[in-house]
C-alpha cells in the first residue's frame, strides 16, 4: 500500500467512524426507555443478570442487527422470562431501543460492573463497624462471612440459621461455634435458582426457587451432608420478574407463599400474580390468601396475635418521592391490598386506577417511604433487648436502586401497642456512608440468647446485635 492510499484510508475511516456517531440514537430517550423497562432483568449496564448481558456474547436470537432485535424485543421468548414488548411499547420505542442495543452490541460489558466489583470488594473487606449507629447500649458484630448474596433466614430450635441466597444458588446453614458469638458456614445446596426463600416446619426446611419449592427433611441431622431433596407439588407462576419466592410456615401449620407482579405495574388482577397465597405442606389445598400485593419479599406473624404482617414494594417511574412502600396487616383471608389501583394507600394510578379509589382497598399500617425496598421482617421475640424493644416489628430495608439520592439502607424499629404503629425510627443505620453503600440489609431474625441477626445480601454476611445497656 502506498503512503497516500493509506492515508486515504485512514481519512475514510475517520469519517466512517464519524458517520457511525451521528447515527447513534439520542442516548437520552432510548436509555430512559431502557432504564425504565429492562434493568430489572439485563443490569442497569446491560451486564446481565436474570436474563442475558446485551453487550458482547454468543447471541442467542442471530446475530444483534436492527431487525433481529426489533423482533426478539417484540414478540420475547415469554417461555424462557423475556417478556413482549408489543404493544406495551410502540414500535418506534422498541426501535429506538434496537439502535441502543445494536451500538452496544460488541462491548464487553459482561465483565462484572462496578457495583458487582465493589459489591466483590465489600465481601472481602469488612466494613467499620464504628460506622453503624444504633440505639445507646446496643452493639453490632459479624456472625458469619463468607455467606454470599445472604437473603431470607430461619432459625432452628437447636439455634441453626438457614440462609437463602439470590445470584450464589446456595442455602447455607449458619451453625454457632462453642462462644455463640460467630458461626461456621456450612454450604446445604447449591446450583438453585435464586433460593432466597427459607422456611422450616416439621423439621424440614423448605427453599423456595423462582420456578418451584423444594424440602430437605430432618433438616437439623443432615445439614452438614449434603442432603437430598424432594420437590414439593405445587404449581405457580414462575416468572423472573418478581419472581423469587420467600417463604413462611404460618402458625396454622401451612405454607405462606407470595407471587409478585410480573412487571413494574400492570393489571394482573385475574392472574395468579400479585397475591399472597397458602398451602398443606405437601403444597396441596393452594389458595389465595390475599392479593393486590405487588412485590412482598418478606412477611411475618405476629407472636400473640399470630395475624400475618407483610410488606410491599412500591412501583417505580412516579418518581423519586411517589409513591410510599408498605407495611400492610393482613388478620384473614380476601382482603385486596390496592396494586395496581392505589398505591401506597392514597396515591391512585396514573394508568390503571380508571374509576377506581383507594378507599375500596387495604391501607398499609404505616407508609414506609418511597423506594426503600422492605425487604424481611421480624418480630423480636427474645429477652436480651429491654422490655420496650421487644414484640415490635423491625423492616430491613435493602435500599433504593433508581432513586436519585439513595433511600433506605437500614434496619427500621416500628413499635406497636395493641397493634398500631407507635413509632417509626432507625434501629441500624450506617448501611450508606455518604454514597458508599456498605451493605444492604434484607432479612431479620431473633436468635435462642436474645440477639438479632440481620443479612446482608451485597455484603455477603451475616451481622449480630446485643445489648448490654453500656
Ligand atoms: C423479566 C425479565 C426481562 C426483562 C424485564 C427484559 N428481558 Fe430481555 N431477556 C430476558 C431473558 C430471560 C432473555 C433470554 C431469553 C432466552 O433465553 O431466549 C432475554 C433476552 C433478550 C434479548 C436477546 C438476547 C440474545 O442473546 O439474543 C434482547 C435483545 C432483550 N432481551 C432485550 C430486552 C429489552 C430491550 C428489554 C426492555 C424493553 C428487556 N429485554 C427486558 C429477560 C428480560
Amino acid at each position: 500500500m502506498t503512503s497516500i492510499t493509506l492515508r486515504a484510508a485512514i481519512a475514510a475511516l475517520a469519517l466512517a467512524s464519524l458517520s457511525a456517531q451521528a447515527a447513534e440514537p439520542k442516548p437520552g430517550a432510548a436509555d430512559k426507555l431502557y432504564q425504565a423497562n429492562c434493568t430489572a432483568c439485563h443490569g442497569v449496564k446491560m451486564e446481565g443478570g436474570v436474563g442475558p448481558t446485551l453487550g458482547n456474547h454468543a447471541w442467542l436470537h442471530g446475530a444483534p442487527t436492527k431487525a433481529n432485535l426489533i423482533k426478539v424485543i417484540s414478540k420475547g421468548v415469554p417461555e424462557k422470562g423475556m417478556p413482549a414488548w408489543s404493544p406495551a411499547l410502540s414500535a418506534s420505542q422498541i426501535a429506538l431501543l434496537a439502535d441502543l442495543i445494536a451500538a452496544n452490541a460488541s462491548k464487553s460489558v459482561a465483565a462484572p460492573s462496578p457495583a458487582a466489583t465493589a459489591a466483590a470488594k465489600a465481601q472481602q473487606n469488612v466494613p467499620d463497624l464504628g460506622g453503624f449507629k444504633l440505639p445507646r447500649g446496643f452493639h453490632i458484630s459479624v456472625y458469619a462471612n463468607d455467606v454470599s448474596t445472604a437473603r431470607s433466614m430461619v432459625v432452628s430450635d437447636s439455634g441453626i440459621v438457614y440462609v437463602g441466597s439470590r445470584k450464589a444458588g446456595k442455602v447455607y446453614a449458619l451453625v454457632p461455634r462453642a462462644d455463640k458469638q460467630t458461626a461456621e458456614v456450612v454450604t446445604v445446596a447449591e446450583g438453585l435458582e435464586n433460593p432466597i426463600g427459607v422456611t422450616l416446619l416439621n423439621g424440614a426446611l423448605y427453599v423456595g426457587e423462582i420456578s418451584r419449592v423444594i424440602r430437605f427433611d430432618k433438616i437439623d441431622q443432615r445439614y452438614a451432608q449434603k442432603p437430598s431433596y424432594d420437590v414439593v407439588k405445587v404449581s405457580l407462576p414462575n416468572d423472573k420478574w418478581h419472581g423469587e419466592k420467600v417463604m413462611k410456615a404460618g402458625p396454622d401449620g401451612k405454607l405462606y407463599i407470595p407471587v409478585g407482579a410480573p412487571c413494574n405495574v400492570c393489571d394482573v388482577e385475574d392472574t395468579r400474580s400479585a397475591k399472597i397465597y397458602r398451602m398443606n405442606a405437601d403444597g396441596s389445598q393452594l389458595e389465595e390468601y390475599a392479593r393486590g400485593v405487588r412485590n412482598t419479599v418478606g412477611f411475618a406473624f405476629h407472636p400473640t396475635t399470630k395475624v400475618l404482617w407483610f410488606t410491599d414494594n412500591g412501583r417505580d417511574e412516579m418518581g423519586d418521592n411517589t409513591p410510599s412502600c408498605e407495611l400492610n396487616v393482613a388478620p384473614k383471608a380476601g382482603m385486596h391490598f390496592g396494586f395496581p389501583y392505589c398505591h401506597g394507600g392514597v396515591v391512585p394510578d396514573p394508568d390503571f386506577a380508571k374509576g377506581r379509589t383507594c378507599e375500596e382497598f387495604e391501607a398499609p399500617v404505616a407508609k414506609l417511604g418511597p423506594h426503600v425496598a422492605p425487604l424481611g421482617l421480624a418480630f423480636y421475640t427474645g429477652k436480651q433487648f429491654p422490655e420496650a424493644y421487644r414484640n415490635s416489628v423491625y423492616i430491613a430495608e435493602h435500599g433504593s436502586w433508581n432513586r436519585s439520592t439513595k433511600s433506605g439502607y437500614s434496619v427500621r424499629l416500628i413499635t406497636l401497642y395493641n397493634s398500631k404503629v407507635v413509632t417509626d425510627t432507625a434501629f441500624i443505620d450506617g448501611f450508606l456512608r455518604g454514597e458508599e453503600v456498605v451493605g444492604r440489609p434484607v432479612d431479620v431474625a431473633t436468635l435462642p440468647d436474645g440477639s438479632m441477626i440481620v443479612s446482608d445480601d451485597y455484603g455477603g454476611r451475616v451481622y449480630r446485635v446485643t445489648y448490654d445497656g453500656k
